[in-house]
């Protein structure tokens, strides 16, 4: 194997996290270890000839426990330095574990919590096979983790999953298996895949490939898949980014989540009607399409449905039964505060329904029945072509549960081709005037009623993570109760208009910020009065949410573009958010 292949594998996953970056090889009886502090994407590969290796281990961080330095990159080397880890998730009881060791002579170079696992395997190594090592280590770790471990003198790589992701590629070459916390790192060498579920080992020698069940405590046989991923569709193509290509490909992606297997679409609406209390789940950009959903489901379905982020839901498991239904919308699928929500209702007996987009991801595999989404790899860390299906697919639930999965159908259809007209380079032009108007603003606000409040909070999620601008969501309503104090002279203020019956006032707070001196940004079917700016989108009905929000979209881009921010990669965030 040679460090192309690594390299090249990393930069794949670079989307999960971007700090920093390390690469160990095993030459022989020794772990070679380079780290690098900046993205993995800067580097070229023949420029700094790393050794060629079979054995190899790397890793792009996202930091959770100490500074963004080298030091602190994975992979991690035990005390002897013989044992090396590269580690995704939070371990939890560390600073226990790390006091333990300590007082056994460890010292440790770094602030992370992964570090320690290096060093808590060094010492069961003392007495204890390298693999029975990694057994008992993984028995002592608290929260999440896929750690993936060498040592300098074994001719083998061993992995181990709880909570994170880890799957393993099968090469196409005899004895050639790589092993990635999500398929893209090795698409272009193999689609043949062995997911590795919670509590399991997998060690590699030689060509030779094992599997251990840490709870049944024995050898297990494992399936291997053959995926039906697209590699192209990793690529940017003509478009200089991720995010614009996946905003542009909203042409497509709408079409293919709503023509998707309808008996999916009726389970889950039957599941909704029958069930005793139904509870939409999701985190940032997902909670907001979620709490759209509970918008949706009053005005369309007639129908009290809780939301709830990811990371909040424990606080109702106490009204948790058998009779309730849980919807969880995740794009990645891989989201540790979604995922744990599930866990918490799965142990309470709770039917889980999971509008994702990864097929192959944790919650797809752990929901009892899943609507995927279809809108293809999403690599930009801003979700956009995921928005729109998963609020398209909410959209269909909502009438198919009224009964009126045909009108629901034909509404989304209809919206998927004025979106098709919608976005052309004129569109692009006429946002940029503004985008221009606006790059230097310190903050800026957005207000929506109804099915467009959530979407005022979302749009504010996109301008943030990618243009660094303050930006924030407000129910227009909810203006006079105290936000009203921050409008000053020319403070920029998006207001996402519908025709139904929120207009009016929307408009009416519109004037309120403009009485105040604001500068109104008008995204609505028609021009009006109030506005100092407008962009046209099609009025469309209860499909206002999906159309509303790609301006925004382009206007986030083209800001961060402007600002010379790279909007794939923003500062301090990840694609997948494993970790709690
Ligand atoms: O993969 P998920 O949809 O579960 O991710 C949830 C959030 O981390 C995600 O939507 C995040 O807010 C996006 N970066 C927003 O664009």
């Amino acid at each position: 194997m040679s460090s192309t292949y690594l390299i090249e594998g990393l930069k794949c996953l670079e989307y999960r996290g971007y700090d920093s970056w390390g690469l160990a090889f095993k030459i022989g009886n020794n772990i070679e270890i380079k780290k690098e502090v900046g993205k993995i994407s800067d580097i070229q590969i023949k420029k700094l000839g790393f050794p060629e290796s079979h054995l190899a281990i790397g890793h792009s961080r996202w930091a959770t426990h100490g500074k963004v330095n080298k030091t602190n990159a994975h992979p991690h080397s035990s005390e002897n330095n013989e044992i090396v880890v590269a580690h995704n998730g939070i371990f939890e009881n560390y600073l226990e574990v790390k006091k333990v060791l300590q007082k056994k002579g460890h010292k440790f170079l770094s602030e992370t919590d992964s570090e320690v696992i290096a060093h808590l395997i060094e010492e069961h190594n003392k007495s204890h096979s390298f693999e029975e090592s990694i057994k008992l280590a993984a028995g002592e770790i608290e929260g999440r983790y896929a750690i993936v471990v060498m040592k300098n003198d074994e001719n083998k790589i061993i992995a181990a999953r709880k909570g994170s992701p880890l799957i393993i590629g099968v090469g196409k070459n005899q004895d050639e298996y790589f092993i990635a916390s999500d398929i893209p790192a090795f698409l272009k060498h193999t689609n043949k895949v062995i997911y590795l579920d919670d509590n399991q080992i997998v060690t590699i020698e030689n060509g030779k490939i094992d599997f251990y069940d840490t709870v049944r405590r024995e050898k297990i046989a494992k399936r291997i898949i053959e995926i039906d991923l697209d590699a192209e569709t990793a690529e940017k193509g003509e478009f200089p980014h991720f995010m614009i290509k996946e905003i542009m490909e909203q042409k497509d992606t709408l079409a293919r989540a709503i023509n998707q297997d309808p008996a999916i679409i009726e389970k889950v609406a039957g599941e909704i009607k029958n069930a005793f209390g139904t509870y939409l789940i999701g985190c940032g950009t997902a909670g907001k399409v979620g709490m759209v959903g509970e918008y949706l489901f009053a005005k369309i379905a007639k129908k009290h449905i809780n939301f709830s982020f990811g990371s909040e839901f424990a606080n109702y498991k106490d009204f948790l039964n058998k009779k309730t239904l849980l919807i969880a919308i995740s794009q990645s699928g891989e989201t540790a505060d979604t995922l744990e929500a599930i866990e918490i209702a799965k142990a309470k007996g709770v039917k889980v329904a999971a509008i994702v987009n990864v097929e192959s991801s944790t919650m797809a595999r752990t929901a009892d029945i899943v609507i995927p989404i279809k809108a293809g790899l999403e690599k930009a860390v801003a979700s956009t072509k995921a928005t729109t299906s998963q609020l398209a697919i909410l959209t269909l639930l909502a009438y198919t549960c009224d009964g009126g999965v045909k009108t629901g159908k034909q509404l989304l259809a209809d919206t998927a081709s004025q979106i098709n007209d919608m976005i052309n380079p004129r569109y692009e032009e006429h946002i940029m005037k503004i985008a221009k108007k606006i790059s230097n603003v310190e903050s800026m606000y957005i207000i929506g009623r109804g099915l467009n409040y959530p979407i005022a909070l979302e749009a504010a999620i996109k301008l943030q993570e990618v243009s660094y601008i303050h930006a924030e969501g407000f129910a227009g309503g909810e203006l006079k109760h105290g936000p009203l104090a921050l409008i000053s002279q020319n403070t920029p203020v998006i207001a996402l208009v519908a025709n139904d019956n929120t207009k009016k006032d929307i408009l009416n707070n519109a004037a309120e910020i403009k009485a105040r001196g604001g500068y109104i940004i008008g995204i609505a079917p028609e021009n009006e009065d109030v506005f100092d700016f407008w962009i046209k989108v099609p009025d469309t009905g209860d499909t206002s949410p999906i159309v509303n929000i790609i301006p925004v979209q382009i206007l986030a881009y083209q800001l961060a573009v402007l600002r010379q921010n790279d909007p794939d990669k923003p500062r301090n965030l990840a694609k997948s958010v494993t970790v709690k």
